[in-house]
């Protein structure tokens, strides 16, 4: 099939590259001239594992191209996939204006007499559809077009999306047209994976409520990691036993320093908003996004029991800034929030992450900072090490031998990565959340 990607980030050159490895003929389109430049080169605008090569072996294949052509991608699509950002805009609701630009470009420069199905993959709220047709009615002036619109929400994960976008769970197309419904449903029927067919409404609504349910589920488990310190439980073994009825799942049960990133924060808001402007107040969306700011804000009450709140003599080493493990994108990173605290208070930091650091450093600069690519760097000489950001790097370090470097053996484990008894025998103070020291 010939297949159009309006917008190379995350969403948008994964499943471009991913199609085209299916053998489907590529074009992907990005405004920014550089981020193109880049991709031709086989150089990857972020941070994802296979990515590189995957790209590379697409181009040399001759089924991937990129490039900053409206015209020529427009005409070139019978799919045409919508994959820009939808960033949160300063009330908590999606930013649409990059979807809309999108629809009214395609508009623009779709061809009279060619039939085209036009599909948000960008995560938009419900009744977005609408606006997208109008919009690229909008741009297509006069001129007769023959199209249909659909969505087709992405579930990848940042990280692991090639391995996700190849073994998905399920598939989600929504669209009131048969044909639309069916040309996506032969782009992946070659996928072992149940295909959920549904209307426009519908198919939006999914993608927010499965990003939302996941967020409530951490935000369940870190309330409660909050009665297990009251209480003497240890949340790890909770979770295990919770997460062994298979109608509740282990996933997604790690207690911690709350969930960030790009996704999570924004859609629950978003689903929040839409609730709201629909004259429904949901209350449970209120709480999990309450959870999810305190209990980063419970993690630093432990460092201020300990130090009080002024940190000016002290110097922490940190494990990780990135919003997860797997990715060097320190969005709405709890990691990056947590540091932001901690030197607010005047603390020194030295921090190291396997694929952040770079960006780490664009946010935050280097004042009372410095940044280590090798993880000894941020034992020698500190007062504690924190574990902010849940990299299996972080986990086979040999604490025996590093902390001999420290000037005080103290943990703070944000992630619950390490195993509580073990530290406190190798002579550790060691703070987890939720857990039973
Ligand atoms: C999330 C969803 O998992 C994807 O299905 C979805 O496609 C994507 O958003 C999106 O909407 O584009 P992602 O943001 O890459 O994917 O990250 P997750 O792996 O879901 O993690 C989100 C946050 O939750 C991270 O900060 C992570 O550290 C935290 N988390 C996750 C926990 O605190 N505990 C857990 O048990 C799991």
């Amino acid at each position: 099939m010939k297949i159009t990607i309006i917008g190379t980030g995350y969403v948008g050159l994964v499943s471009g590259a991913v199609f085209a490895d299916w053998g489907h003929d590529v074009v992907c389109l990005d405004v920014d001239q550089e981020k193109i430049d880049m991709i031709k080169k086989g150089v990857m605008p972020i941070y994802e594992e296979g990515l590189e090569e995957l790209v590379k072996k697409v181009i040399d294949e001759g089924r991937f191209k990129a490039t900053t052509d409206y015209k020529m991608a427009v005409e070139h699509g019978e799919l045409i996939f919508i994959c820009v950002g939808t960033p949160s805009n300063q009330a908590g609701a999606a930013n649409l204006n990059y979807v809309f630009n999108a629809s009214k470009s395609i508009g623009k420069f779709m061809k009279s007499g060619e039939y085209t199905v036009v599909i948000t993959k960008s995560t938009v709220p419900v009744g977005t559809h609408q606006k997208v047709k109008k919009n690229i009615l909008e741009g297509a002036g006069k001129k007769k077009v023959d199209f249909d619109v659909a969505s087709n929400p992405e579930f990848l994960r940042e990280g692991t999306s090639i391995y996700d976008a190849n073994n998905t769970d399920r598939v989600v197309v929504g669209s009131d047209s048969d044909k639309a419904l069916n040309m996506l449903e032969s782009l992946y029927k070659h996928l072992n994976a149940p295909i959920v067919k549904t209307d426009l409404a519908s198919a939006e609504l999914i993608k927010y409520s499965a990003n939302a349910f996941l967020a409530t589920k951490i935000s369940f488990i870190n309330e409660i990691s909050q009665i297990c310190e009251r209480t003497g439980a240890d949340v790890v073994n909770v979770a295990k036993g919770m997460g062994l009825d298979s109608r509740i799942g282990p996933k997604f049960l790690n207690a911690g320093i709350g969930y960030g990133g790009s996704c999570f924060p924004k859609d629950v808001e978003a689903l929040y908003r839409t609730s709201s402007e629909n004259f429904y107040d949901f209350r449970l969306l209120r709480g999990v996004m309450d959870a999810n700011e305190r209990q980063k804000e419970y993690f630093l009450e432990k460092v201020w029991n300990k130090y009080g709140k002024n940190l000016s003599n002290i110097k922490f080493g940190i494990l990780g800034s990135a919003f997860k493990n797997g990715t060097d994108d320190t969005r709405k990173s709890v990691a990056v929030s947590i540091i932001k605290s901690l030197r607010g208070a005047g603390a020194n930091l030295l921090i190291t992450d396997p694929a952040a650091l770079s960006n780490t450093k664009n946010e935050l600069g280097d004042k009372h900072i410095n940044y280590s690519k090798k993880i000894e760097g941020v034992f020698k000489d500190v007062d504690a090490v924190f574990i902010l950001t849940e990299w299996p790097e972080f986990d086979s370090i040999d604490y025996e031998k590093f902390g001999k470097i420290m000037k005080k053996k103290v943990i703070f484990d944000g992630r619950n990565l390490l195993d509580p008894e073990t530290m406190t025998k190798l002579g550790f103070e060691y703070f987890g959340v939720g857990r039973k020291v």
